[in-house]
């Protein structure tokens, strides 16, 4: 069994506390390579991970973050609370704002000019299910963020949404607003820093190694 499958499953099943005892046997058994497996405070079996992976985590967020730093991204996450656009992140034409929901403000909804797909045509606004920004008690910004920064948050739940790592994981594998930074309509860049399977992959090795920041 190669360690990184017996860390996934671990991972997965650590909800229940008998889960967590048939995963630790299983692994433990099976893998001389663990060093040490500590019970967390929330009680939850947790590898320690080795300087060499914490380092390796660190290097893979870094390599990761010249994507959450790009504008498709960036630009719906901002430091103020309104929406950027374009590849100089402009704030957003006609004084759109945040809201308390993240859906608009002042009848300037997302939803009024924003729709589920990318009209064609330069200059039209983009389109993806559930176009909006963060909401304000929430807001989840990485624009002037460093990388360390923005590490840092994206595993604290108090700022990123409630989620656990995994879950940071699960959304920038799947969440169409993120899908959307690689298929962004006529006229606007694409992320191109690297593929959406190379970013998922990097993120994978961030989390996988114990989250570790730059
Ligand atoms: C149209 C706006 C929009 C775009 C474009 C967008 N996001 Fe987001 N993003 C959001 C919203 C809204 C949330 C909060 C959703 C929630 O909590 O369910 C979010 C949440 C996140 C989160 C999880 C919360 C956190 O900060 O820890 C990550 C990670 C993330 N986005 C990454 C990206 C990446 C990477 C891209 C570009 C490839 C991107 N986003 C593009 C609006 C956007
Ligand atoms: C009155 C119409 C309108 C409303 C309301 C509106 N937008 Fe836009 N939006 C546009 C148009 C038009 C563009 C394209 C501008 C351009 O490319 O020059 C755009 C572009 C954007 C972009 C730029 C994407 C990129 O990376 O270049 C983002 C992000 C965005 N809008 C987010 C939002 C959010 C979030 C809301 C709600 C809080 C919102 N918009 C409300 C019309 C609107």
């Amino acid at each position: 069994m190669k360690p990184a499958n017996c860390r996934q499953r671990s991972r997965m099943v650590t909800f229940t506390g008998v889960a967590t005892c048939f995963a630790f046997f299983a692994c433990s058994g099976s893998m001389t390579w663990q060093k040490g497996i500590a019970l967390s405070p929330g009680g939850g079996a947790a590898r320690a991970e080795t300087g060499e992976e914490r380092a390796a985590s660190a290097a893979a967020f870094l390599k990761a973050s010249r994507v959450l730093f790009h504008p498709r991204c960036l630009n719906c996450h901002p430091a103020g609370d309104r929406p950027l656009v374009g590849d100089d992140s402009r704030p957003h034409p006609m004084h759109v704002e945040r809201g308390a929901q993240g859906m608009g403000k002042n009848g300037l909804l997302c939803s009024t000019c924003h729709r589920e797909k990318n009209p064609q045509g330069d200059n039209m606004p983009p389109g993806a299910p559930e176009w909006q920004l963060p909401p304000a008690d929430m807001p989840m910004v990485f624009e002037k963020m460093t990388p360390r920064q923005l590490c840092e948050q994206l595993k604290d739940p108090a700022r990123n949404g409630s989620r656990s790592p995994d879950e940071v994981l699960d959304h920038v594998r799947e969440a169409p607003l993120v899908l959307w930074g690689w298929h962004p309509g006529d006229g606007r860049t694409p992320v191109n820093s690297m593929s959406h399977e190379e970013f998922v992959k990097l993120m994978a090795e961030w989390v996988d190694k114990g989250a570790a920041c730059p």
